[in-house]
């Protein structure tokens, strides 16, 4: 059962940030999956590094197109993205040094994260990419 869907209210006009959402997305709710069907921590543990790492590698792809654009707003979008990857990653050493599990809360606060994300920080950047020919 996927805990997020992405429909076109989701897109931020950029074909290639819409296609790392979906992958995000696509993470989250296989983390889910796992997390229903109790599958093994090696399972679950693997599943979030593969999150923390495309998570991190998407933010790369977005900062790398404010930076050509000189974006106004990129540093408080980058002070976003940053204090989210420190979440997982702390999360991902608690999981690891069984101190926290994978939980319902864990699961809403990604999706409500990622799509509070989508929805009001990346769509800003959607007219400014769009002048400079990134669609
Ligand atoms: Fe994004
Ligand atoms: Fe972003």
């Amino acid at each position: 059962m996927a805990i997020i869907k992405w429909t076109e209210s989701l897109s931020v006009g950029v074909a290639e940030i819409d296609e790392q959402h979906q992958n995000l997305i696509n993470l989250i709710n296989s983390l889910h999956d796992a997390m229903l069907k109790k599958q093994s921590k090696e399972v679950l543990a693997d599943i979030l590094d593969k999150l923390a790492a495309y998570t991190v590698y998407h933010f790369s792809t977005e900062e790398k197109y404010m930076e050509q654009c000189n974006y106004q707003g990129l540093y408080y979008h980058k002070k976003e993205h940053e204090r989210f990857v420190e979440k997982i990653e702390s999360f991902i050493r608690d999981y690891q040094a069984n101190k926290l599990g994978l939980s319902i809360e864990l699961m809403t606060f990604l999706k409500d994260w990622l799509t509070n994300h989508i929805m009001i920080t990346d769509k800003k950047y959607t007219a400014v990419f769009n002048e400079n020919g990134i669609v």
